[in-house]
């Protein structure tokens, strides 16, 4: 089916909720740039995400939310996130903060870190969808990966023409901003500007005083991908496994498995690698358990969205 650029009528708008809530993509205007949107707690919704973009890794996403008392849900606010929630909610500020172990969003979405980079965007459009699906989206910028961020309806169509995933993009005009969100790292005090972005250094330093020096520059310092804790699992991980032995725990790709683990996941039993990435994270966290002395990961093929999967398995083996 071709994608659909459409204004943001009632029935539209009505439409783009019931496809995201099945699972489905859909690009919305944010006041920054337009969104690739999925509902954040469905794993093939997010997994679709990172095929459509084709981003190389999992880089991290960012949730969105209809307002901060919702996002407040999902992770810990302190003082100085209250204060900028405040000042600049709804707005393009994004708060990395620690996730809420109860926290049901995707662990894919957040790359399996065990923080959550949240924001409560200012775009009527993109309001009237979070109310209306009552859930909060995963939304990176709606580009392939390494294309430019798309601040028009016809950005986005140009960069995802014939793919299927994607169907409807909600037509709200140019984005005011054009630039991404500033993302701001609370994990950390002082805390640090990851991304530069429409908000400054200096309306926040305004709200809660000076922050880090170190990753003023651009987020390739702090991509999480290099300096940040990923899900590692504590028990080792053996990539490349064509046996398992009978103390291993298996994590298993396709019809054709090796027999005699003492506990096997599928990650996909048809080899799709969407649904695999979908599983990814939620299996190894279920198969790290101290009575496994290894988990035995079969061969995962390097074509589309298995380059992440490779790259995430790789850091979690090392
Ligand atoms: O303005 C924006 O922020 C737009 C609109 C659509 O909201 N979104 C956007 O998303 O720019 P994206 O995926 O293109 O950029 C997300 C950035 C990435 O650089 C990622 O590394 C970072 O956010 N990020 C996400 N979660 C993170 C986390 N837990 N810790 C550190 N960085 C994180
Ligand atoms: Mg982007």
């Amino acid at each position: 089916m071709p994608i659909k650029i459409v204004p943001p009528s009632p029935s539209n708008l009505h439409a783009a909720v019931e496809a995201l809530r099945a699972g489905g993509l859909v690009a919305v205007p944010t006041e920054t740039v337009y969104g690739l949107a999925a509902d954040a707690a469905n794993d093939r919704a997010v997994a679709q995400i990172f095929a459509s973009k084709q981003r190389p890794a999992f880089n991290p996403l960012i949730i969105h939310f209809a307002d901060a008392a919702l996002a407040e849900g999902h992770v810990i606010f302190d003082g100085r996130a209250r204060k900028l929630a405040k000042a600049f909610w709804p707005g393009p500020l994004t708060l990395v903060l620690p996730r809420t172990p109860g926290s049901r969003i995707s662990l894919l979405a957040s790359a399996g870190l065990d923080s959550l980079a949240v924001r409560v965007p200012c775009h009527p459009v993109a309001l009237d969808v979070l109310k209306g699906l009552n859930r909060p989206l995963a939304a990176p910028s709606a580009n392939v990966s390494g294309g430019i961020s798309p601040s028009c309806a016809e950005h986005v169509l140009e960069s995802f023409r014939g793919q299927d995933a994607l169907q409807l993009i909600l037509d709200g005009g140019a984005c005011e901003g054009g630039i991404e969100s500033t993302i701001l790292n609370l994990m950390i005090e002082p805390a640090a500007i990851l991304r530069p972005g429409l908000i400054s250094r200096e309306q926040i330093e305004a709200m809660i005083g000076p922050l880090s020096e170190v990753s003023k520059d651009n987020e390739q310092i702090i991509s999480p991908g290099q300096m940040m804790r990923h899900y590692a699992p504590k028990t080792k991980v053996r990539l490349k496994a064509e046996t398992v032995k009978s103390c291993e725990a298996l994590l298993a790709f396709g019809p054709h498995t090796p027999q005699g683990s003492l506990k096997t996941l599928n990650l996909s039993v048809e080899g799709n690698l969407v649904e695999a990435a979908a599983n990814l994270f939620a299996m190894l966290h279920a198969l790290d358990r101290p009575q496994f002395s290894a988990i035995a990961v079969m061969d995962i093929p390097m074509t589309g969205i298995g380059v992440a999967i490779n790259d995430r398995l790789r850091r979690a083996a090392t």
